[in-house]
């Protein structure tokens, strides 16, 4: 099988496979490993600080010379929000980690600051990335040109076809159609209410038809057969998060990952008690609690601030009860292995389904 098109060509890359960008999770060591089997590794950076981000963008080019991605998210921080209700969801979780014997320092409204990818492109131009991804909304022009004239390759995040028309009025390179299997946030930008949940299955086939870049499909892509499917359906390669939480380069912690690999597809929920933004994860304690209280979320990245020393609590402590489990629906399926062993597998698998599919057409025939 011939895996030449249009993706590998604009990323420059062996095979049209991209492993998802991971916050939290995305070490340089499972980028590194991706691009060098062949693949786009990516780096996600949002909300990470300028020194951060160039540390991580350093750490990835020390482990790999070949192509890959740096993540950012591309939404604006809201210029107010509700102190009263920032208050009660800070006294909620203070009664609830105290109640659970969890160390929990709550943040200071007016302390908050918040990094965006305004701090974040200078580094991205200065080390010449060759291809920054997005999520969240769509960077404005002048970056988007700046990025451009760098040479990078632009890959937009869309949960829908009216924002897939927009990243493709901006003339981004490529698309991500997230289907509504997909582990963790969802990149919705069109508006702030209940996002699009369009599965993978629909979802890619309607963007391929009413836009003019290659698509990514994201959401669901497992192993080689739903790739094949994703492909079929006329993406041009694949985006996938949930099949590298559990490999060898993968940092979530212990207990998690093998909370991910003995969940069924109806425990990944979908969920804004955590960050403010909807995200698909493994349900649990906190996040149950939260929906109970009644209380409004704060949107992100409040909610975020407010819920980080839980969550860095319970990572130190391996406790899955108390932090974020992204997962997609499919999450169940990753098994523990290097990131390169997982992706030379997809690959062959794909070669494979490739092969089943055209002898059935043969026997059809
Ligand atoms: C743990 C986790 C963290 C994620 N973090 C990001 C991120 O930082 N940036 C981003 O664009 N997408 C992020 N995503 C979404 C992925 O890019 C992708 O859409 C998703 O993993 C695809 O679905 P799958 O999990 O079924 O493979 C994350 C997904 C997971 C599971």
């Amino acid at each position: 099988m011939k895996w030449h098109n249009k993706v590998t060509s604009l990323l420059n890359i062996t095979y049209p496979v991209v492993q998802a960008p991971m916050l939290g999770i995305t070490t340089p060591e499972m980028v590194a490993a991706v691009s060098e089997a062949g693949g786009l590794g990516s780096l996600p950076v949002g909300g990470l600080s300028a020194d951060q981000t160039r540390e991580l963008v350093r750490a990835v080019k020390a482990l790999t010379s070949k192509p890959f991605a740096v993540n950012l998210f591309a939404h604006s921080i809201p210029s107010s929000i509700d102190t009263a209700a920032f208050t009660a969801m800070q006294q909620f979780l203070t009664t609830f980690a105290a109640a659970n014997d969890i160390t929990y320092v709550p943040p200071v409204q007016e302390m908050l600051r918040f990094h965006t990818y305004h701090d974040q492109i200078d580094i991205l131009l200065s080390e010449q990335i060759p291809s920054v991804s997005f999520t969240f909304g769509i960077p404005e022009d002048e970056y988007i040109a700046a990025l451009k004239n760098r040479g990078a390759r632009l890959i937009g995040t869309a949960t829908c076809v009216e924002e897939a028309l927009l990243l493709d009025n901006k003339f981004v390179d490529v698309i991500t159609a997230q289907g509504a299997e997909a582990g963790g946030h969802r990149g919705t930008f069109i508006t702030e209410g209940t996002p699009p949940m369009i599965g993978t299955m629909s979802l890619v086939p309607q963007i391929v038809d009413a836009t003019r870049r290659p698509v990514l499909a994201a959401g669901g892509i497992a192993d080689g057969s739903t790739m094949m499917a994703a492909m079929m359906l006329g993406a041009q390669g694949v985006q996938v998060g949930s099949a590298f939480l559990v490999s060898n380069e993968s940092s979530a912690p212990n207990a998690h990952k093998h909370r991910i690999q003995n969940a069924s597809a109806s425990d990944a929920v979908l969920t804004k008690n955590f960050s403010g933004r909807w995200a698909r994860g493994i349900e649990n304690k906190l996040m149950r609690a939260i929906s109970e209280s009644g209380l409004t979320t704060l949107p992100y990245p409040y909610q975020q601030s407010l819920t980080a020393s839980i969550r860095s609590f319970a990572q130190q402590k391996d406790l899955t009860d108390f932090t974020t489990m992204w997962a997609g629906q499919s999450a169940s399926k990753a098994v523990r292995k290097p990131a390169a062993a997982i992706f030379r597998t997809l690959i062959d698998q794909a070669q494979t389904s490739f092969e089943q599919i055209e002898r059935h057409v043969q026997v059809k025939d």
